[in-house]
């Protein structure tokens, strides 16, 4: 047993279906699944089925639906229509970022026009992040807006080869752009979609060898780890056609800390995509008295049985990780302890960004 002390880790894109589809997951058993993934902060997506976050008061009752349930911190994004740019300077103080959804996924917020794309990019503050939903051909229609439109933009889930080969050059020219990827691309391909079936779509789709190789092969160019946990249910992913989407937060930092046993990254490295860059890009602010204790040798199998995520499967079934997480502490409090959920529903804080 080997126990390292981490800080409390960012996942800066998750979707915990609240309100709106709570038989898929709520804001209590999300930020459970959290803290058992060493997780201690989380952002949370716009994209809510029926109840979409485009709105000051969608905001504000998502804000009030959370705050009763939560175990972890918590912060919201805003979603991007063609219409709700008047809506933007009432709400960009209280939210970590815009989400701009510029392909096809869960949810009805893809904005398809140029002119509208450019308006929105331009209308969001330009201090505050912008997140796009971004693949292929859509990565480089934004790389070539950067320059019109002169703002800073976060790529979400990055999964492609020709991708960060984009967006390695797009940094090189010295362009405002960070870049996330999930760890199913880096774990997964569309080799194991034969296997998983329903369970393993998702948008952007798991790719070629070649581009999960790539992605591992460009990890300076990553930013940040992000689970983009999407759960849906059992039933849900064995219908046809399977909702886009997989749960996530319970298994990042076990396949991380795997990456590191197997010398594919430094611990250093992990916490920085982990927490100090989701921090600063975010304006997160300090999390005082928090950490998490990993046991680095643990070898274990990724199992359903003791998720705590309301989906109650995982892409990863089977799969052997070196590395679990022991404990987590919250604000000087003990909130799991070996596979044990020890916090209560509304202990977590709703949190703002610092200016
Ligand atoms: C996400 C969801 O289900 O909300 N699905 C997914 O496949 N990643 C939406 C998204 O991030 O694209
Ligand atoms: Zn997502």
């Amino acid at each position: 047993m080997s126990i390292v002390r981490l800080p409390g880790l960012i996942d800066p894109h998750v979707h915990l279906r609240d309100p709106g589809a709570t038989q898929k997951e709520d804001f209590l058993t999300g930020t459970r699944a959290a803290l058992a993934g060493g997780i201690t902060m989380l952002l949370d997506m716009p994209n809510n089925p029926g109840a979409p976050v485009t709105s000051p008061a969608a905001l504000a009752a998502k804000e009030e639906v959370a705050a009763s349930k939560i175990v972890c911190d918590v912060g919201l994004y805003y979603g991007a229509t063609p219409h709700n740019a008047a809506t933007y300077s009432s709400v960009a103080h209280g939210v970590f970022g815009l989400k701009l959804y510029l392909d096809h996924t869960t949810g009805d917020l893809k904005v398809d026009e140029l002119e509208t794309i450019v308006a929105i990019m331009r209308a969001w503050p330009r201090e505050k992040p912008l997140l796009v939903h971004a693949e292929d051909r859509t990565v480089a229609m934004v790389l070539g807006l950067i320059p019109f439109v002169g703002r800073g933009v976060h790529f979400c889930h990055i999964s492609e080869k020709i991708e960060i080969e984009l967006i390695r050059d797009a940094k090189e020219r010295g362009l405002p752009v960070t870049c996330e990827v999930a760890p199913h691309h880096l774990y997964l391909t569309e080799e194991d979609v034969p296997r998983l079936e329903g369970f393993g779509i998702m948008k952007p789709p798991l790719k070629r060898a070649v581009d999960r190789d790539a992605l591992w092969a460009n990890l300076d160019v990553i930013d940040m780890i992000a689970t983009d946990h999407a759960p849906h249910t059992i039933a849900e992913k064995q219908g046809k056609p399977a909702p886009f989407g997989v749960p996530g937060l319970e298994t990042s930092l076990p396949l991380m800390l795997t990456a590191v046993a197997a010398g594919r990254l430094s611990l250093d490295r992990l916490v920085e995509m982990m927490h100090d860059a989701p921090a600063r890009l975010f304006h997160t602010g300090p999390q005082p008295d928090t950490y998490v204790d990993v046991d680095t040798d643990a070898e274990w199998t990724i199992e359903t049985v003791g998720l705590q995520t309301k989906c109650g499967w995982t892409p990863f079934e089977g799969m052997s990780v070196t590395g679990a997480v022991k404990s987590v502490v919250l604000r000087g409090r003990e909130v799991f302890r070996d596979g044990e959920i020890l916090a209560k529903p509304g202990s977590g804080k709703l949190i703002s960004p610092v200016a």
